[in-house]
This record gives C-alpha cells, structure tokens and sequence, in this order.
C-alpha cells in the first residue's frame, strides 16, 4: 500500500518520478505528490486523485535533478490534497515520504512536538516534523533520522529530502518494501523494481531496519547502530513489456489471457531436464518430516489455500489447514507437534502473511512462500520459496496469480506424494497441458461472458455464488472478484448450507451462479439449483463438460476431476471483468482497495 519512488542524479527526475509512480499507482491510488529539489530550494507538488491529475498540476518549468514521489492508499487522514504525501517540516527544510503505520505517532506527538502545530492528519507528518526538531536541536541530520527512525514502532519505507543538502536522498525500511537502484550517475529508490525498471534493472534489497544514504554517486547502507552494511545488487527479471497493457483496455484482461500461457510456463518450470515435476529435496524434506500444514494467506490467496489443503490431502495424504492470516496472528490454534507452514502470497509483501511469518520463525518452524515475486519479503523471511511464474500482476483483481498458486500447489501435491511413496493414477504434467488448452478455449469465449454480464448482472444490487466441494471454494474466489471490481454484493456459499439461512435472502430474479464440475455433488448442487429457482432466483449453472444438463449457461472444456478450479475460475473472472464494465468501474483500481496490502 502506497509506493514510493526517488531518483538523485543528472537528468530532470520530474519525468522520471512520475512515470515510476504510474508504474506503483497499482499500491493506491487515491492521492499522490512528488518533491523536487533544485537550486531554488524544495519544490511540491501533491494532489488529491490519480497520478494523471499530479501530471496536470506539476510545473514543467522547474527543473530538479533529485526528487522524492508517492502515491497514496489512505490510513491515516481521509485522501485529501492536505494528507497527500510529500510532507514538509514546519521549517521547510525537510520533506519526506513515507508508506506504512507509525503505530506510536501519537505518542511521539505528544513527546516531542507540543506547540508545533501540524498541517496533515497523517502519522507520516509526524516523522518529518521530530526529525526537524532533532536538526533544530543541533543533531546532525543522518544522527536525527537514525535517532527518529529508532523510536518509530510499526511499518515504514521512507525517504527524505533536505533543503541544506540536495546531493542526497535518505531512506529507510522496516517491514514495507523498499529497494534502491543503482545506476550510472544516478540512484533510485523504488518500492518495486518495476518502478524504475525504465531507468535501472540493477537493484539492492534493503532489510528491515536499514537505513541508506543515496547520492549520485553512491549507495551507503547502514544499520541503525550506523554500521556499513555491503550488499551486491541483483538484476530484475523483469521485461518492460510485462509491464505494459498493450492493446488490451485492462491490465485485469491482459492478465486473464495470460493464464494458458502462464499454465505451460509453470509446467517448463518445475520439469527436470527428464519431463519430471521436481521440487527442492530440502521441500519434500521438511513435508516428510510434517505431521500437519498449516497455510496462511489472505484475500484470492486464501482461496487458493482453500483448494491447495484437497491438492495435498488427496494427494499427498498429509492434514492440511487453511488459516486467514488477519486472524491468525493473534488468534493461533493449537498447533500439532510438527507443523510445517506454507504462505500463499502473489505480492510476498501481505503485512498479515508477514506477521504470520515473523511468529512462526521465532517459535522455530519451517516455512515455505508460494509468491510471486523473486525477493519478496516473504520469499526472503521463509526457509524456501516456490515462484508461480506469472510475470507481474498489475490489476487488483487477482486473476492469473490465483490459477498459477493452484498449479504450484497441485504440483508440489503430487511431487510429495510421489516422494512419500504414493502413486497418483493421473500424469500431472499431461493434465495441467489440458487445463492451459481449455484455459484457451475460455479465454476465447469472451463474448459469451460479457452476454451473461449483462443478463444477470447489469442490474443486480446483489449475487450469490453456490458450489459443493471444490466447487464451494471457488465460488469463494468468483463473489470475491464480483464484489471487488464491479460493487455488487457478492458471497459465495456451500450450496448445502443455503438452507440454513441464506436462502432468505433469495428474491425474485436474484442471480445464482451454481458451479457443478464434481461428479460425486452434482446431484446435490443441482437440488440446490431447483431449491434457489423454486423461490424465485434466476440461475445461472456452469457446469463441467459429462456432467452437463439442458438447463446448463455454460459448460467448461473437459479437465481432471481434480483440477477443475483452474478452469471453472476463469468464466468467474470474465463475468466479474464484463459486469464492472457494465457498470462503468474502473476495472483496475476499484474503489477502497490496493494490489499490495502492506499494511496490517
Ligand atoms: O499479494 P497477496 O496474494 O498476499 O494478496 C492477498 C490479497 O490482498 C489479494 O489476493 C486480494 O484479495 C486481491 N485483490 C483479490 O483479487
């Protein structure tokens, strides 16, 4: 949540700190600024919307070779042009950025900053006026920023200019991403490398309680105790076109065609050079030594734990629980005697996730991320990783990570069973082939999803989604995606335990979307089917390609029983993509929400 981006060097960094925050307005998107310094002093440019209304209002006369840039997903303070960041010190000479919770600020406030009267109603403020008090008070600024950044107690990434000495840039990190580019005559600082990847593929990972000096020149690391930390840089792999939309209107659409292609990506990459699935032997190790998994994860990822737990159980033969991060930090089960963890996260940066991470280190366990993102926190604070391969996922709505976490987890499925002894009558490989084809067939049926858009849902103030089994969860993940793109109240339920309240709610031509690819439910999500239609409700079923009746909307190309969410997911994708068109929503940048979810 929120991005951050800064650059110190020869050319005008304006351009450069604006197109770096288009490239994170995926973080929030609710108000963004930039700050450049030049001769002339601290210029500031902040306003309340996306970045295209900050281009309109930056003066393109000022010329600065070092800025600082933010784009912001409102905690403290109501998106505003006042709460926006850059923030400025009372006396100017600071001015600052920052993406996190100070969870202490008002103490601090109350501490250090009586009679200063502050402008904004963000914690962030906070930070900039005690380090100008530390200044006024004779501390050098490198002493202040380490003095406040010590009593800061929460998440932050920061950067920080000063008036008095525009050949640097400070920067700081606990618990939210933050990395520093490293280039000819010039230095950046981004919250993802994508960010900057126009200028930079060259980057260093900060870690938690780091500070960094960057000036033209030179990077200088330090801890807060001010010891020089070396670190080599490593290269992004990322390609700027992964990045850009192309000619689709949505990186969401974008995203969702890419899952064919994503499936045989993944499939090439857990082969060995033999054809054979393989996973890390340390992996199947500690699964061998397991008497429990525990996954944790949140939001789409969550969902894909759900089905992840019947990948490993039916499997593998190994018990598997599916915990919410949010409320398994502070509310932990009891655990068995050896539990292994596995957190699902496409980002790596979920602040949730991450609290999880930290808890269950300190009491000694194992841990494996299923991420996304090479060097993510979580992939660096587990034990192992497992990459989904998926190039980067830009919209909100999750699409292809979500399809790419269940192929990761049925291929680590069936690589523990094979190494546990236990022999699967199907070839995973040769299966996962026929969900990216049918995943093609779908993605070509585009037409038809955007007809039952608007047959069920144009007009709709709400939707249900029923399923049994598998079928059950990702329905979960289909009333996630409607509800988060297009505003319609979506859930998702059991189709067997409509009865037990839900289908109260059922009135005349309430849409239901019933999924029926399981062969040993489908008797009993389609008495669920009649039970919602005899009381009104206008059904919409997709069903699996043999199980298929007259009444069916659509039916799914024919996959492994098993392996049906990878396919049955995809007309819940595009539904949810044409209703929030229908209903004139931005696609990309819902309302309230932010692709990394860094803070807790
Ligand atoms: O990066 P993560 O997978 O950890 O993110 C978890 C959720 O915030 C995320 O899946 C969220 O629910 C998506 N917006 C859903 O489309």
């Amino acid at each position: 949540m929120c991005g951050i981006v800064g650059y110190i060097g020869q050319q005008d960094s304006k351009e450069i700190l604006l197109k770096g925050l288009e490239k994170l307005e995926y973080r929030g998107y609710d108000s963004a600024g930039i700050a450049v310094m030049n001769n002339e002093g601290i210029h500031v440019f902040k306003e309340k919307g996306r970045i295209a209304t900050l281009r309109d209002a930056v003066n393109q006369d000022v010329a600065a070779n070092a800025g600082i840039g933010h784009t912001r997903w409102a905690t403290h303070g109501v998106p505003s042009k006042v709460n926006a960041h850059p923030h400025q010190s009372n006396s100017s000479r600071f001015t600052l950025v920052h993406n996190g919770v100070i969870e202490n600020y008002s103490i601090l406030k109350n501490e250090f900053l009586q009679g200063v009267e502050l402008k904004s109603d963000t914690d962030t403020e906070i930070i900039v006026q005690v380090i100008d008090k530390f200044v006024s008070e004779g501390l050098e600024v490198e002493e202040a920023f380490r003095k406040t950044l010590a009593l800061l107690k929460g998440s932050y990434a920061i950067a920080l200019l000063d008036e008095l000495n525009k050949e640097t840039i400070y920067v700081a990190k606990n618990k939210s991403p933050l990395l520093v580019g490293l280039g000819e005559n010039f230095n950046v600082v981004a919250s993802d490398a994508m960010a900057m990847l126009q200028v930079t593929d060259q980057y260093v990972e900060l870690m938690d309680k780091e500070m960094v000096i960057v000036t033209e020149e030179s990077v200088t690391i330090k801890t807060l105790d001010g010891n020089v930390v070396e670190r080599a840089p490593y290269t992004a792999e990322l390609d700027a076109s992964d990045i850009e939309k192309g000619t689709y209107p949505h990186y969401m659409l974008k995203e969702i065609d890419e899952q064919p292609l994503v499936m045989r990506k993944i499939i090439q990459k857990y082969q060995d050079e033999n054809g054979k699935l393989t996973i890390d032997q340390d992996i199947l190790q500690s699964f061998d030594e397991a008497d429990r998994v525990y996954i944790i994860a949140a939001g789409t990822s969550y969902h894909a734990g759900l089905v992840g737990k019947q990948f490993i159980e039916k499997m593998a033969n190994i018990p598997v629980e599916v915990h919410v991060a949010s409320e398994f930090s502070y509310n932990m089960p009891l655990l068995s005697a050896k539990p292994l963890f596995i957190f699902i996260s496409q980002s790596g940066e979920t602040a949730d996730s991450r609290a999880v991470l930290v808890q269950v280190k300190e009491l000694g366990y194992k841990a494996l991320t299923i991420t996304n993102v090479q060097g993510s926190t979580l992939s660096r604070e587990a034990d192992f990783t497992l990459l989904l391969h998926a190039g980067p996922e830009i919209a909100v709505a999750s699409t292809k990570a979500y399809t790419a976490q269940l192929a990761v987890l049925a291929i680590l499925a069936a690589v523990t069973a094979e190494s546990r002894g236990i022999e699967l009558d199907f070839d995973l490989v040769k299966e996962l082939g026929i969900v990216a084809n049918g995943m093609e067939v779908l993605c070509d049926a585009k037409e038809e999803m955007e007809e039952i858009a608007r047959e069920y849902l144009s007009t709709t103030r709400n939707c249900f989604f029923i399923g049994r089994a598998v079928d059950f969860y990702v329905g979960l993940e289909g009333s996630l995606k409607l509800k988060e793109i297009s505003y319609i109240q979506a859930e998702g339920f059991a189709g067997g335990e409509l009865k037990h309240g839900t289908i109260a709610l059922i009135e005349n031509g309430t849409p239901v979307i019933a999924l029926a690819t399981q062969e040993h439910v489908n008797l009993g999500i389609r008495g669920n089917v009649k039970e919602v239609a005899a009381r009104g409700a206008n059904p919409c079923i997709i069903s699996m390609k043999g199980l298929e009746t007259e009444e069916d909307r659509y039916v799914l190309p024919l996959v492994h029983e098993a392996l049906t969410p990878l396919v049955s997911v995809i007309p819940l994708q595009l539904i949810s993509y044409y209703a929030a068109l229908h209903r004139d929503c931005d696609v990309d940048k819902p309302r309230n929400l932010a692709k990394s979810v860094t803070v807790e």
